[in-house]
């Protein structure tokens, strides 16, 4: 299982600029594929992005050296590893770049070389990756519980124009057992949210997650009642089936130690947030909440734990722990956070994101795995890492090739293990 050959090139991603993709080949013929994501509201202890800067092509937002990086600096240090000791390879890519957020090789450049490798070996163990990654890290998943859809509604912030300051409201799902029953339970309230939409003349053009962007929407709290309508129309009761979670992704609309509402034209001391999303907790079925602080507001996460642990909420680090096990450890000593939120591009391989999800499962946190707002590819590969470390959700988008290729992988993983 050594790898013979590592080809890197330019695709596009789903925001219209380009991304990486890395194709191993093995000495046995075998090969892997793996193209990686980039974030829009990407928190500012993420992995480095390696984009050329040169403005006469794509903006500045090239990728020729990050794939430069792994055909001429990557490619002569890995050539001849095994691919099925992911552990040593990703190790031997960390050494080699020695920077502490990957910025030297960039962490697209790394991270597409070890799902691609993974990739490759699985296919070699002729194994569902998700299997290989269990067996790889010993994570000790059984399969028996797979990962529910969280699946974006209504989307705002960065990820939208002039709409919520929120970025992301999403529908859960709850019961039945089965995601694949959720998925279409979920999409059948998504849909009935587009005629509450237009019913009350909002627009129902969708943002980059393929989630409704309604613009001049009345309040931050608006979507929970649209959202409320959609599912009692499509005939399924709130907090029941399907609840709700939010990702606020605070910290772009945190200047000057102060949240700025642009919607409801006020500011914010932390504490005063805190209370904002307080009746929100007491009104709707939250059942869970992301990134409601900064992701430098270390003083005020703690209180806002008090707050969900008492309203029985998961409440998720995401800009705040960036899939990072250092910053993980950090919330868990603080009592910041009871969740995290998993993205392998934050981080940059997936022997570390993996050891990020174990260090959450030792201490009793759920693992919610995200797909990236700004630029996804059709790689699944996040859904295979979600499988094998037992996330109780999956992130992505209702609608658009990008994202429904995450839950057509999920569908088919439990088609494939109730055969
Ligand atoms: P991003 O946002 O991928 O654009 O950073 C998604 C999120 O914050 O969860
Ligand atoms: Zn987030």
């Amino acid at each position: 299982m050594k790898i013979a050959t590592l080809i890197a090139h330019e695709i596009l991603a789903s925001g219209g600029y380009p991304t990486l993709e890395v194709v191993v080949t093995l000495d046995s013929g075998e090969v892997g594929t793996a193209s990686v994501p980039y974030g829009i509201s990407a928190g500012s202890h993420e992995a480095s992005v390696l984009i050329d800067g040169d403005q006469t092509r794509w903006h500045g937002q090239g990728m020729l050296k990050a794939a430069a990086n792994v055909m001429e600096k990557i490619a002569p240090v890995v050539m001849g590893m095994d691919a099925s000791d992911q552990r040593a390879l990703d190790e031997a890519m960390i050494e080699l770049d020695g920077t502490p957020n990957k910025a030297k090789l960039g962490g697209n450049a790394i991270l597409a070389v070890s799902l691609a490798s993974a990739r490759a070996a699985a296919a070699a163990l002729k194994k569902p990756l998700y299997q290989h990654i269990i067996d790889t890290y010993n994570t000790g998943v059984d399969l028996s519980e797979l990962p529910h859809p969280m699946i974006v509604a209504i989307e705002g912030g960065k990820h939208a124009d002039n709409t919520t300051d929120l970025q992301e409201y999403c529908f859960l799902g709850l019961e039945p057992k089965s995601p694949t029953e959720s998925v279409r339970i979920i999409l059948e309230c998504y849909h009935e949210l587009k005629k509450v939409l237009k019913s009350i003349g909002l627009s129902t053009n969708v943002g980059n997650e393929g989630a409704f962007a309604p613009s001049n929407i009345a309040s931050n709290e608006a979507p929970f009642r649209y959202m409320t309508h959609a599912i009692e129309a499509a005939g399924y009761t709130p907090g029941k089936e399907v609840g709700f979670s939010i990702d606020a992704a605070a910290n772009e609309f945190y200047k000057n130690g102060e949240y700025h509402m642009r919607v409801e034209n006020k500011k914010f001391s932390s504490p005063q947030m805190v209370r904002y999303y307080e009746y929100w907790l007491e009104n709707y079925p939250i059942v869970s909440v992301e990134d409601l602080l900064s992701e430098d507001d270390w003083d005020h996460w703690p209180i806002l734990k008090k707050l969900t642990d008492k309203h029985k909420v998961m409440l998720i680090g995401d800009d705040l722990t960036v899939t990072n096990v250092e910053r993980l450890q950090k919330a868990i000593d603080a009592d910041a956070i009871s969740a995290i939120l998993i993205k392998l591009n934050q981080i940059g391989t997936l022997t570390e994101t993996v050891d990020c999800c174990l260090l959450a499962r030792k201490h009793n946190m759920a693992t919610v795995t995200s797909h990236r707002g700004g630029g996804e590819t059709n790689d699944t590969a996040m859904v295979d890492l979600a499988v094998a470390v037992g996330s109780a959700y999956i992130k992505v988008g209702p609608t658009r090739g990008e994202r429904v290729a995450k839950y057509n992988r999920l569908i088919e993983i439990e088609r494939e293990l109730n055969d």
